[in-house]
């Protein structure tokens, strides 16, 4: 897979693809992560790459000059499956959009900064507009590196425990049972028998009671999904 991340931010995204997993992802050749800086893509002065919004209001826009430029550099070279573009009023990212995210070849990440891009960069070039919560980040970067981490460890090959993708916190639907590591007891807190028995087929279902059991407490909506 090939994600190309267009931004006014590039340090912002460095770290995340510096460590563990995404690191890892990177040096295996299973993934190739490119970083674009819009203010190379722009021929004003002071690498203008925003502006005031027609209309009046407060906050700048970014133009949609630079971002034509590289995203049509960028698909001079290949073709690209899909153009998101990171936004509060995107759809809600969730585990069934990175499960078909990590299918595909090749992703253009668009991140937004300031009012956000001017409307026809959406309208002429954006496949699927993501939001990573209903909230307001700074820019689209931070909310850029959770969607990269959230497909990315997905990839087969990516994780060295092929299964502990399947069994995360939402892959069924169901939140994920508790787990438990040495010791068995600390400070009079123990771990259920159950899971130091040796009875797998027991572990097994005592795991599905209690992720069903937590997902009734804490998350009632999956279960109606
Ligand atoms: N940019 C700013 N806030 C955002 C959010 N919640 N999700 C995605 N991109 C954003």
């Amino acid at each position: 897979m090939r994600i190309d991340i267009i931004t006014v931010l590039p340090e912002l995204l460095k770290s995340p693809f510096e460590a563990s997993i995404l690191k890892r992802a990177i040096e295996k050749g299973i993934v190739e992560v490119h970083m674009h800086n819009l203010r190379d893509y722009t021929d004003l002065s002071y690498n203008q790459v925003d502006d005031y919004q027609f209309g009046g209001g407060a906050g700048m826009v970014l133009m949609i000059e630079p971002i034509d430029k590289c995203i049509s550099s960028l698909k001079a070279e290949r073709d690209y499956d899909e153009i998101i573009y990171m936004t509060p009023d995107g759809v809600t990212l969730n585990q069934k959009t990175a499960n078909s995210l990590s299918l595909v070849e090749n992703i253009i990440i668009l991140c937004g900064h300031y009012k956000g891009v001017d409307q026809r960069v959406r309208d002429a070039y954006i496949t699927k507009e993501i939001s990573v919560g209903d909230y307001v980040l700074s820019g689209g970067e931070l909310a850029a590196a959770i969607l990269c981490d959230s497909i990315i460890r997905l990839i087969p090959g990516v994780l060295g425990n092929e299964t502990s993708a399947l069994t995360d916190t939402f892959q069924d639907n169901l939140l994920a049972p508790p787990v438990y590591t040495r010791p068995s007891e600390y400070k009079g807190l123990k771990v259920p028998d159950v899971l130091l028995s040796g009875n797998f087929p027991k572990i097994e279902e005592w795991r599905e009671n209690k992720a069903y059991e937590r997902t009734k407490t804490l998350r009632p909506d999956l279960l109606n999904e």
